[in-house]
């Protein structure tokens, strides 16, 4: 079984999502590890009530990104981490965890990417009047929310939305697609070639 580590810095609904698809069966895989960059995450309680080894790690305390991301290292070390999952994690990856487990990190942002990279996509994509909007799944590399993509979905937006309303919806595929890509990791059927992802059928 594919030992997961999931990064967050908030809520963890996401987080959430994929505690839940594992405990139902669907993801067969485990979360050895919740990492967060903020103390009183609550992703980091929802980790704890599910029996999972929940650490905060103080990026004040450290000088340089690189040893910040050298003690989350070594923390997945230790819980035999072969994939990480940022899901809400609010900080940018460096070198150190990105050439450490290259092509083995996924996120989840609430844009159709290419589209609205970065903060508040949500608000983005509404304040730009998209009449569709939607989530990503990708992998992660060096390019801010520009790795290869894994999947997507649309959310139509409605005539009454707000960027609040939208965002919920959107926040709904996501809790749907994050479990399916990851699955789709764990059995190995994901591969990428140039800025292609192939899934491959079972
Ligand atoms: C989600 O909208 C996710 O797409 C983005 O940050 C938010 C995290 O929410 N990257 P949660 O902490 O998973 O509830």
């Amino acid at each position: 079984m594919t030992n997961i580590a999931v990064l967050v810095s908030g809520r963890g609904s996401n987080l959430q999502a994929i505690i839940d698809s594992i405990e139902s069966g669907y993801l067969k895989a485990k979360i050895s590890v919740v990492a967060s960059d903020v103390g009183d995450a609550y992703a980091l309680e929802r980790a704890r009530k599910h029996g999972i080894d929940a650490v905060f790690v103080n990026p004040k305390i450290f000088s340089s990104k690189e040893l910040y991301e050298k003690e989350i290292l070594g923390i997945l070390k230790t819980h035999d981490s072969e994939l990480i999952l940022l899901a809400g994690y609010m900080r940018v990856l460096g070198k150190t965890l990105l050439e450490a487990y290259k092509n083995r990190i996924l996120n989840i942002h609430p844009a159709l990417l290419p589209a609205f990279p970065g903060l508040h996509a949500q608000k983005q994509a509404f304040d730009h009047g998209v009449k569709a909007a939607g989530c990503t799944v990708h992998f992660v590399d060096d390019v801010l929310d520009g790795g290869p993509i894994i999947m997507q979905r649309c959310v139509e937006v409605k005539e009454d939305d707000d960027a609040e309303t939208l965002a919920e919806r959107i926040l709904e595929q996501e809790h749907k697609i994050y479990p399916q890509a990851v699955k789709l990791f764990v059995e190995k059927r994901l591969r990428i070639e140039g800025r292609k992802v192939k899934i491959i059928q079972p």
